[in-house]
């Protein structure tokens, strides 16, 4: 046997059933987002290097240390996009969004790309759900994408979330704020290690990214973003977590998430889970003031978020996927099988939303019945990649066809009854209005 090749490192493949729970995640992010206007974009998943050079920011971790970055065959140096925030603002920009209506509700699901030291719950390549809403620029901007935030996670049954908010200061407010920093830093600055030695010379608010024990220790007692808000930052800040509050979404403010890319101004939050172990955050998100104008469009105002797709799926409590009847096709030879096909396609045309395998080997009723007794019994916990809400056999012999009458078999009860085949549509119909 040749050798075989494994998938690269930090990857992870998602096979059924647990792709059916992803997909099932998706449509519910379409569903939700679409009842507050948003509507699905796609962008490449490589983009020019310097994009993320430009917006995430060169002194930020992404950019300086996880990009997978190459040169193509015309030597143009692309990146594998690690995030999506910059595409969705270049793709506007290059399209004109001076021509567009306001405000502009995009979101999106896909592939991202980092590297970073895989660990549980950390990739190399990784799934985020994200939403940016462009050209909004009061709270209620802000408060609108917390709130179609938390009606999708309540969506997929996740209810005792919070989300931890801060509002970073903008301008002469965060230069301020970064001497303070350095100012608090530099007594100890000979206890950083190189990494931070270099945060905190180029780019001081991102010490705060740190993981060395050292570095938090010293920023404990570190000046409070939230004490060096200007009068116009504070009051959007306050008119936030009004409307939070009377929206009934919960947070708590936190002055120490600043968030690891360079494009934030004022608002940023983060939601995390005790269910999940060291990479703990769910998600994150935030207003970006200056990015759609540092990438070459109009002064325009944005907010948005993403959320790590493959962590959700993990915090889960509940089957996102939708029950569904499963109905099993058993022709009793080979002979049957042609008419086993057609009768498929009949079901499925009246059963909306129900699953109809043919078994197509033509081994009999005896092998096709144990395998839908399986699917029932595993009652589709096991490998069966869709949820079962019931299970019921089909069983296609001679007579059947001869007769033109549909023999059905309910797995669970055991109830078998035939019918003539012109009931079939008004019966599966009948049982989907019981339901
Ligand atoms: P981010 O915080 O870098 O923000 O990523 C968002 C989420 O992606 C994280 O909270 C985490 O759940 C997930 N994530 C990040 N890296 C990994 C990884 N290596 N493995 C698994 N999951 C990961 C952004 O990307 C911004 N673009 C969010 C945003 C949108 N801000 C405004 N609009």
């Amino acid at each position: 046997m040749s050798e075989r090749i494994r998938a690269p490192k930090g990857t992870h493949d998602l096979l059924p059933p647990v792709s059916e729970k992803f997909a099932a995640v998706e449509d519910t992010a379409r569903r939700v987002f679409g009842s507050f206007g948003y509507a699905e974009i796609r962008t490449p998943i490589f983009e020019s290097t310097d994009l993320f050079a430009r917006s995430v920011g060169d002194t930020t971790d992404i950019v300086h240390k996880e990009m997978y970055t190459f040169a193509d065959r015309k030597g143009r140096s692309l990146t594998l996009r690690p995030e999506n925030t910059a595409g969705v603002v270049r793709a506007l920009v290059e399209k004109g969004l001076q021509e567009m209506a306001r405000p502009i509700r995009l979101w999106y699901a896909g592939p991202q790309f980092r590297y970073e030291q895989p660990q549980a719950g950390r990739y190399r390549e990784f799934r985020q759900i994200g939403l940016e809403l462009v050209g909004a620029p009061s709270a209620a901007g802000d408060a609108e994408v917390l709130i179609v935030l938390f009606r999708f996670l309540e969506a997929l049954g996740l209810t005792d979330l919070i989300a931890t908010l801060n509002c970073i200061p903008a301008g002469k407010a965060r230069e301020a704020f970064s001497r303070a920093l350095q100012e608090h830093v530099r007594p100890h600055a000979g206890r950083l290690g190189p990494e931070d030695a270099r945060r905190m010379a180029e780019n001081p608010l991102r010490l705060f990214d740190s993981k060395d024990p050292e570095a938090r220790e010293i920023l404990k007692g570190a000046p409070a973003t939230l004490d060096f808000l200007d009068d116009a930052s504070r009051a959007h800040h306050e008119e936030l977590k009004r409307l939070l509050a009377a929206a009934g979404v919960r947070f708590v403010e936190s002055p120490e998430i600043v968030r690891g890319l360079d494009y934030y101004t004022l608002t940023v939050f983060e939601v995390a889970s005790e269910k999940l172990g060291a990479q703990n955050a769910i998600l994150g998100g935030g207003r970006y003031d200056h990015l759609v104008r540092e990438l070459g469009g109009p002064p325009t105002p944005a907010v948005g978020f993403a959320i790590g797709e493959d962590r959700l799926v993990d915090v889960l409590s509940q089957d996102p996927r939708p029950a569904r009847s499963v109905f099993f096709v058993i022709p009793s030879s080979e002979a049957e099988v042609s008419y086993a096909l057609s009768l498929a396609d009949e079901i499925r045309r009246s059963s909306e939303g129900a699953v109809v395998e043919t078994d197509l080997s033509g081994r009999g009723l005896v092998k096709g019945l144990s395998r839908a007794g399986q699917v029932l019994e595993g009652g589709g916990a096991g490998d069966y990649p869709f949820r079962v809400r019931g299970v019921a056999a089909v069983l296609v012999g001679s007579r059947e066809r001869e007769e033109n009458v549909v023999t059905l078999k309910d797995l669970a009860t055991k109830a078998q009854e035939s019918f003539p085949r012109e009931e079939l549509a008004g019966r599966l119909g009948a049982a989907r209005e019981r339901r």
